[in-house]
């Protein structure tokens, strides 16, 4: 069950505008050429990212390891039939072929172990052209540190670095790679030190 601080950050998260790394992904693929109108959101929370993804016209496939996350949805876009919602996690869910695929601050509670695994299913089924949106956690970030409390949120953490993160992509045209380090609160007010990797890039071939 999602512990009152996730459910805090759900509740918050719901309605806040699309980051600029999805925009950005979005306007990469107009509708005109897109060969595939299919976008998965890995770690879909409260489905902020979903509903932008609609409003540009994919059809969307979001998934989450958080029962309540999946409840939250389904009652959010109980109408949509353009929206397909799995509990999942990174490394369960079957990967549809999709012109985008979105991970916004979710792979940051990938294991390890399944990190090689996961991204050789989200290239593989992206089309030629596709494009992969996705932030990681850099070292220096508190989620890294023992003041991350791994009983209240998800008890992997993953961090990396530039080196790895661009070895990793190197088959991919690098469209915006962005390191972002500062300090600030979370949902709760607790502070915290932000060190995020964002990073969009094109699949160009198979
Ligand atoms: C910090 S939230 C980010 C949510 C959303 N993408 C955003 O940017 O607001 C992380 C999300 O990843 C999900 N998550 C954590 N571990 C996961 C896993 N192993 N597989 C799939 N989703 C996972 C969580 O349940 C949560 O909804």
């Amino acid at each position: 069950m999602a512990t009152k601080e996730i459910n805090q950050y759900y509740d918050a998260t719901a309605s806040r505008e699309a980051r600029v790394g999805l925009a950005f992904a979005v306007s990469l693929l107009p509708k005109s050429e897109r060969n595939v109108n299919v976008a998965i959101d890995c770690g879909c929370a409260a489905g902020a990212d979903i509903a932008y993804l609609r409003q540009h016209g994919f059809s969307v496939y979001g998934y989450d390891v958080e029962a309540e996350a999946i409840a939250r949805c389904t009652q959010r876009f109980r109408n949509d039939v353009e929206v397909s919602l799995t509990q999942a996690s990174f490394n369960s869910f079957s990967y549809p072929t999709a012109s985008i695929v979105y991970a916004d601050a979710s792979l940051f509670f990938c294991p390890k172990s399944d990190f090689d695994e996961v991204v050789t299913k989200i290239k593989g089924c992206l089309v030629v052209g596709g494009i992969f949106a996705a932030s990681f956690l850099g070292h220096r970030d508190t989620m890294a540190t023992s003041d991350y409390d791994q009983d209240v949120f998800w008890s992997d953490v993953l961090t990396t670095d530039e080196t790895a993160l661009k070895a990793k992509f190197a088959d991919y045209e690098m469209m915006k790679f962005t390191e972002h380090e500062s300090d600030g609160l979370t949902v709760q007010g607790q502070p915290h030190h932000w060190h995020i990797f964002s990073m969009v890039m094109r699949k160009v071939n198979h």
